[in-house]
């Protein structure tokens, strides 16, 4: 067998798609046409339909209308393997790749055809012979879970260029990748536009990145399509005012003047082990005081993640003591509950819900066995919950056909939106917060970094842990960065520099 080479990219035409789920109109006749080679973008806010429609594309859900056309011929796909072998390819946010196989055996293995013996000197060689024609490459023998995000992430392109995938749809493929990381992909996947190798469906909320990248944009609005444009045609004001429908004033707090008080938090010589064992956070000493915004800035992959377990009680320490208000502590349900701490994990799906429990519920985690959602602290009162949860649905816009769907029917930002709700109502005394606007839209980015600004003017000691380095820069009052388990750097925020601050992430 030779070597797999670079396909050319096709034309998809999307028509009238529609899809329901019960009542709500997901997607309603929308139509889409993507040129061969466009680098196409799919805007639009939180819960519009666009994970929707991919969705419906590549076969993952089944439309209720809906015809495609790939290269102007009409194609069936009822299931993710029709998509495939047309050469359509998705790209999560989130990593697919097997972490404990090698790149090596994760490309092999996802063949859709492997012969009954695995000849693993000839698939490296294949494999080496097909990085030879691909813009960048990955190490062949480190197992996935050892590569950086970034390169994770240009792992699982890679993967789909050798499964000869001419058209690839990306569903919000930065979010965890760093600016420049994403530069860097985003920019090669360009160059294979303009080659013809490839066509580019993304999904992003970064205007940035669509002016940086896209030729084109579609802009759907609750499940209608809204219109496509050359990106060129647009500048940011239309397209927000295109995405919400009209030119909404953006929420913005002014942080107010204010010294910060007494320390809530205290972590003294910090250390604690990553999953494999090894020390991700290493005698790390950090101490926040009331009314302050303390910003960790860091490429991920840094301890921010153990960090923040360890402070949610997801985690144990190996060595070092933590403080609040004074007192020793450790993290336990009634620990947190008493000193009113709150915590905005990542991937709040995974780690701070509970997919198959409703909205409401999920938004009654910390208080179920309070009053009103629990007289004594026994018996469960479903209506205060509910009434609790409308409330909270209503002020933080979160859209979901009501409190009693699950909440893994949401869209990725509206679940993101429902936790935040949820840690972000009570009045918390410490807000621990990590990518609090990971794959929200731009108005729901102003609202919650405004309600964070909020917490801290009232009082409220927070620990913001955030790759992106504007929000950083934009929310601090004092700025630390972490680098391999350590603090690298800690700066007032007003006296930062964005220069030392990038060395200091890149462990210079
Ligand atoms: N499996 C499902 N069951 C029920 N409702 C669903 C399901 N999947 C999506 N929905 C609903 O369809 C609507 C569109 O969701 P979708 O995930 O397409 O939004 P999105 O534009 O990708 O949003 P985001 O930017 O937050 O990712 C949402 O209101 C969502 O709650
Ligand atoms: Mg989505």
């Amino acid at each position: 067998m030779t070597a797999p080479s670079l396909v050319s990219a096709p034309s998809l035409e999307l028509i009238s798609f529609s899809k329901r789920f019960g009542a709500l109109a997901a997607l309603d006749d929308v139509s889409v046409k993507i040129a061969a080679g466009a680098f196409h973008a799919l805007l639009g806010e939180n819960g519009a339909g666009k994970s929707t429609l991919v969705k419906c594309a590549m076969g993952y859900y089944a439309a209720d209308e809906g015809e495609i056309l790939l290269n102007g011929r009409q194609v069936t796909i009822d299931h993710p393997r029709q998509a495939h072998e047309l050469g359509l390819g998705m790209v999560y946010q989130h990593f697919t790749l097997v972490p404990n196989m090698t790149v090596l055996e994760n490309f092999v293995l996802s063949r859709e055809h492997l012969p009954a013996v695995i000849d693993w000197t000839v698939e490296r060689q294949r494999l080496k012979d097909f990085f030879a024609t691909t813009p960048f490459i990955v190490p062949l023998d480190t197992p996935v879970a050892d590569l950086a995000a970034g390169q994770k992430q240009k792992a699982e392109i890679l993967r789909q260029l050798y499964l000869k995938r001419g058209l690839l749809i990306l569903d919000e493929p930065t979010s965890v990748l760093t600016p420049d990381e994403a530069d860097e992909v985003l920019s090669t996947l360009k160059q294979m536009t303009r080659d013809k190798l490839l066509t580019i469906v993304v999904i992003t909320h970064k205007f940035r990145e669509v002016n940086a990248f896209c030729d084109t944009v579609t802009i759907l609005r609750r499940g209608k399509l809204v219109g496509t444009r050359r990106v060129a045609e647009l500048d940011n004001d239309s397209m927000a005012e295109m995405m919400v429908g009209s030119r909404e004033t953006r929420a913005s707090v002014e942080r107010e003047q204010r010294a910060p008080g007494k320390a809530v938090l205290q972590v003294e010589k910090l250390s604690v082990a990553d999953t494999v064992g090894q020390l991700a956070v290493e005698d790390l000493s950090l101490e926040i005081r009331a009314g302050e915004i303390v910003g960790v800035a860091g490429v991920s992959g840094n301890g921010q993640r153990e960090l923040v377990e360890t402070l949610a009680g997801q985690r144990h320490a190996e060595a070092g003591a933590m403080k609040v208000h004074g007192e020793p502590y450790t993290a336990t349900r009634r620990e947190m509950v008493r000193h009113k701490i709150a915590c905005l994990p990542e991937e709040p799906l995974r780690n701070a819900c509970v997919a198959e429990m409703s909205v409401a519920e999920n938004m009654a985690l910390r208080s179920f066995d309070q009053p009103p959602a629990s007289p004594d602290g026994v018996r469960l009162r479903r209506a205060p919950m509910r009434d609790a949860a409308r409330r909270l649905i209503e002020a933080y816009r979160v859209k979901t056909p009501g409190p009693d769907a699950p909440i893994r029917a949401l869209s990725g930002g509206n679940v993101q939106r429902a936790v935040l709700a949820r840690e972000l109502s009570s009045e918390g005394d410490l807000l621990i917060v990590a990518n609090p606007c990971f794959g929200l839209d731009f108005a729901a980015v102003a609202e919650i970094r405004a309600r964070i600004v909020q917490a801290r003017n009232r009082g409220a000691a927070v620990l913001l842990v955030s790759e992106d380095l504007d929000e950083i820069l934009q929310l601090s009052d004092r700025i630390v960065v972490m680098f391999d388990g350590r603090l690298a750097l800690e700066t007032p925020a007003a006296a930062a520099d964005v220069g030392a601050i990038g060395r200091a992430m890149a462990g210079h």
